[in-house]
């Protein structure tokens, strides 16, 4: 890979270690992918920020680089962590948890990463169309290309870190306009009536195509948010990091390989989002974290009904937004469930707490938490969600 004299200087040690890890990473990555060279960005956001998931070796990493002085050249946001601090009645009681989480997120800040704590970062801030960005997390990367039209590949916690001290990203991948190009045609034949339909879609599509690149035909118009659930279901069941939600975002039809979804294929990976078909112990609304507008959904349906006893209603996002949607998180806490920030059911302690059968209208989440929580899940709509939480 082709390094300016400023990048061999920084690769060489010149700057310090910290940097110079930074660098080699970025090298080797570029080295990998084929890269002819580094493209400066515009933002980076990094994942691995709960300890949940971290563990003890990465903290010592951590650690290691803020002893070097570390600090990022562009702006970077950090994901979701595990522990809520203004709710710790909701949260694992493990005081090394709760000590080992503070420093995480003390060595980040220190870096200068902003500790927003969530995977919705633009909800904060969306990104310049056409800029490049270094972004973890694949919910968050496929909503930043095929959404916002910002240009990232799906970084690792590692490589997005070393991006955000180098202020720049090896030019591979999704940075190159020809891997952008969609590949395969989808026909969606059956109704899309809410964020779990198009969840299960994301679940298919993304199963059979892998890393393919999917243009969706009749999903012009949609709104974003049945996007947001397209989207993280796709990345989390295949490995792309693009889509177009319509024909006329991209390209023609012609020389498209096709791929026909019907209501049977739907149904199929519905059914395969829940293990179990039992009463939950904890329903999970916002993964992805939610933006103002879910908020306000959940708070409309939840007024004037009550949680029952027992039972526990998280709704998930950022700080940001659940100072903006004031009114409805009250709405929502009144009838007894919570807004939960700065974490997730994924990325904190479940089965701790005495969770063994989640409950969700994330299809993401449902693919995930069997393995990373261990718990059983029940996938629906919000509105069964809603009805599960008041009337069982
Ligand atoms: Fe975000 Fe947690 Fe889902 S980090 S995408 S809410 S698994």
């Amino acid at each position: 890979m082709y390094l300016s004299r400023e990048e061999e200087r920084i690769y060489e040690g010149e700057e310090g270690w910290a940097y110079q890890i930074a660098m080699r990473i970025l090298v080797k990555l570029g080295d990998l992918f084929e890269a002819e060279r580094l493209i400066p960005i515009e933002s980076a956001h990094v994942s691995g920020v709960s300890y949940k998931t971290l563990g003890d070796a990465a903290i010592e990493f951590l650690e290691a680089l803020a002893e070097e002085g570390a600090k990022t050249r562009v702006r970077s946001t950090a994901n979701p962590a595990g522990i809520d601090y203004d709710h710790l009645e909701e949260m694992v009681d493990l005081p090394v948890a709760l000590q080992r989480q503070r420093r995480i997120i003390e060595l980040y800040r220190g870096m200068g990463i902003s500790p927003v704590l969530t995977c919705t970062p633009y909800y904060i801030r969306r990104p310049t169309e056409g800029a490049h960005l270094a972004w973890a997390e694949s919910s968050t990367v496929i909503y930043a290309n095929s959404i916002l039209h910002s240009w990232t590949n799906r970084e690792g916690g590692p490589s997005a870190l070393a991006a955000a001290l180098i202020g720049k990203t090896p030019d591979y991948g999704v940075h190159k306009p020809e891997n952008r190009e969609p590949s395969v045609l989808v026909r969606v034949e059956a109704p899309l009536r809410d964020e779990a339909d198009y969840g299960a879609l994301g679940i298919h599509v993304g199963r059979m195509l892998k890393d393919e690149v999917p243009v969706f035909e009749g999903l012009s118009g949609t709104e974003e948010t049945m996007l947001k659930h397209l989207g993280s279901a796709l990345a989390s069941s295949g490995m792309t990091s693009i889509f177009y939600p319509c024909i006329s975002c991209r390209g023609s039809r012609a020389d498209l390989e096709r791929l026909i979804v019907g209501l049977d294929d739907l149904n199929g990976a519905s059914e395969d989002l829940s293990t179990v078909n039992r009463e939950p112990d904890m329903i999970f609304i916002g993964c992805p974290h939610c933006s103002v507008k879910e908020v306000r959904r959940v708070a409309l349906k939840l007024r004037g009904s009550r949680v029952r006893d027992g039972l526990r209603f998280w709704v998930c996002t950022s700080r940001f937004v659940r100072r903006k949607a004031w009114r409805y998180v009250d709405i929502i806490e009144a009838a007894g469930g919570r807004v939960i920030t700065d974490t997730c059911a994924v990325v904190t302690w479940l089965k701790e707490i005495g969770v063994d059968v989640l409950m969700t209208n994330s299809a993401k989440t449902a693919y995930y938490a069997p393995t990373m929580n261990g718990v059983e899940t029940v996938y629906a709509s919000l509105d069964r969600c809603i009805e599960a939480a008041c009337q069982g």
